[in-house]
């Protein structure tokens, strides 16, 4: 039975890249926002909203601890998930943790052009988009880095980076 959990900053490519590699191993894949979604179906930012960041962070919780319960599965998380809670013990605890590693330069060239998706990114643009994204990843980094196997995703990863990483599983 294999289950990974994919996580990283917003922008990292856990979803684009959780994708090809699900593939590759032979595992489903879930993408828990959309799990989130499609249980709630409502958005992200709809869930944002109306419930406030607090719920949500309940809601990811038990939405995580529901995908669990799936075997050969490849989980990519929310940002914020291995940050709230005991998410990240938890995530070890069942399964293997990929950590997509990417720097603050290079997650806000990708955040800018898709940021109006991500609630906790509304209204910051600019240098104060990179000062929050500087801060928030330097608040998040001990938890990613609790991962049991890192990757450096600075460059988007070509067909055999991703090969390379499959095999490394
Ligand atoms: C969040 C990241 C989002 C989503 C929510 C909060 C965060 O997921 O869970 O908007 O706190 O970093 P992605 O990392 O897939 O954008």
């Amino acid at each position: 039975m294999r289950r990974i959990f994919l996580i990283g900053y917003m922008g990292a490519g856990k979803t684009t890249i959780g994708k090809d590699l699900s593939k590759r191993l032979g595992l489903s894949f879930i993408d828990l926002d959309c799990y989130i979604e499609g249980r709630y179906l409502k958005t992200v930012g709809q869930l944002f909203a109306e419930k406030g960041e607090d719920t949500f962070r309940k809601i990811e919780r038990n939405m995580l601890q529901e995908v669990s319960m799936f075997e050969d599965v490849l989980i990519s998380t929310g940002g914020g998930t291995p940050c709230f809670f005991e998410n990240m013990e938890f995530m070890n605890r069942n399964g293997k943790t990929v950590y997509l590693r990417v720097s603050v330069d290079e997650l806000v060239k990708r955040l800018e052009l898709c940021k109006h998706t991500r609630p906790i990114l509304k209204g910051h643009s600019g240098k104060e988009l990179k000062d929050f994204v500087a801060e928030s990843l330097s608040k998040r980094s001990p938890f990613y880095e609790q991962a049991s196997v890192v990757f450096d995703a600075e460059v988007m990863l070509t067909d055999s980076d991703v090969q390379t990483i499959s095999a490394a599983l």
